[in-house]
């Protein structure tokens, strides 16, 4: 081999290896996390609460394997630039172990600016030091979020900005999922598989917490990511934000539209409410294996609005084994009928439709299907 083919392939194997990598999160993520359940005041009790909570009430064994702390963990950095942990974190290698024992993985948050959105100490000019930390604490995934960096960086250097953590991350041998969170400001659909993202937030908040309008938000971050589903895959995920089952401000149909509808949209599922006070009905939502399977389903496509019409949208998810999700769902005041056309999700035979929901078969039927959907509710299919 001439030196010169040798030195392209040596830049051609650096590039792969700072891609993302497929197989961390070859289905979108599902797991917990802090921050819409205990904002700022999150403390190492609760955490352990969830993880014992999540591996006693069905949501370890549907799936939910991320145990994420976000925001306000930090303390200081140490004499060497090392960061610690704050007094409610009093040591983080020991959680990361109990979140292990009992099953999950570690995730934990910082920023690459200077502060965190809450003030806290963020990775900037710490990233190797931060790398290696959390390789020390067995963490397994990163939410790096934006925060303060627009004092420090300039709108151009975003990427190499995000790109300069994946690298730390990469030093440290240590596989961790790579999540960022920049409020898909700087369309990081467009470049963030290629600097080892495997998942990214498209949006701002899903809830603000301050009018508590949550459905109505809720609704405009989920239909608001039409146009992104050419940019998910194995691998690299668009992410709308945490899901709010459990908080404040959504009933039981809001619930079940919000899972929904990020499940047909293929995004991480991330329950972020307090798991310990969760109802059965709630539980039922969040643990819906069927509905969870529309999410984790091997192609990983991300669906897609098939029509809207009124309060009605209709958004299909083709599923592997020729099969195909669809959500018919009634954003409305009042219950309103919808249907889907076969033949708009390329089915020219009668088709057969359960209802994931329910759980049930429902028959085979010609042409299209037809249905009420509840105020502010949805009724999700699997047509084959
Ligand atoms: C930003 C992010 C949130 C959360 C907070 C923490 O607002 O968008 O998801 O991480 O910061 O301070």
């Amino acid at each position: 081999m001439s030196l010169r083919l040798a030195l392209m392939m040596m830049i051609l194997l650096a590039g792969a290896a700072r891609a993302q990598r497929p197989e961390l999160a070859a289905t979108p993520p599902l797991g917990w996390n802090t921050w819409y359940a205990f904002g700022c005041q999150v403390t190492e009790v609760n955490v352990k609460a969830a993880v014992d909570a999540m591996a006693s009430n069905g949501m370890k064994a549907a799936g939910y394997e991320y145990v994420s702390l976000d925001d306000c963990w930090q303390g200081e950095r140490d004499s060497e630039g090392r960061i610690q942990s704050n007094s409610r974190f009093p040591d983080m290698k020991a959680l990361g172990d109990y979140i292990h024992s009992r099953g999950f993985k570690f995730g934990i948050y910082s920023s690459p600016g200077p502060k965190t959105c809450g003030g806290y100490a963020g990775s900037y000019g710490h990233e190797k030091e931060d790398a290696e930390t959390y390789a020390n604490w067995g963490v397994d995934f990163l939410k790096y979020d934006w925060c303060s960096a627009g004092q420090v960086y300039q709108p151009s250097q975003v990427e190499a900005a995000y790109e300069k953590m994946h690298e730390a991350i990469l030093m440290t041998g240590r596989p961790m999922i790579y999540s960022l969170c920049e409020y898909g400001m700087g369309a990081p659909w467009t470049w963030g598989p290629k600097i080892g993202a495997n998942l990214w937030r498209t949006t701002d908040d899903v809830s603000n917490k301050i009018d508590f309008q949550e459905y109505a938000r809720m609704m405009f971050v989920g239909f608001g990511q039409e146009g992104l589903q050419h940019f998910a895959g194995p691998g690299h995920w668009n992410d709308p934000d945490f899901l709010q089952i459990g908080n404040r401000g959504l009933n039981l149909d809001e619930d079940k539209t919000q899972i929904s509808l990020w499940s047909l949209l293929a995004a991480p599922l991330f329950s972020s409410t307090d798991v310990t006070k969760l109802t059965g009905a709630q539980l039922t939502i969040l643990t819906n294996p069927e509905v969870i399977a529309v999410d984790q389903d091997s192609k990983g496509i991300q669906g897609r609005r098939l029509s809207q019409a009124g309060p009605v949208q209709v958004w299909a998810k083709p599923l592997s084994r020729g099969r195909t999700a669809v959500g018919l769902i009634n954003s409305g005041e009042s219950p309103f009928p919808a249907s889907v056309d076969f033949s708009d999700i390329g089915y020219s035979n009668p088709a057969r439709v359960r209802d994931l929901w329910e759980r049930k078969d429902l028959g085979v039927f010609k042409n299209s299907y037809t249905t009420m959907v509840p105020k502010h509710g949805v009724v999700l299919i699997e047509i084959h």
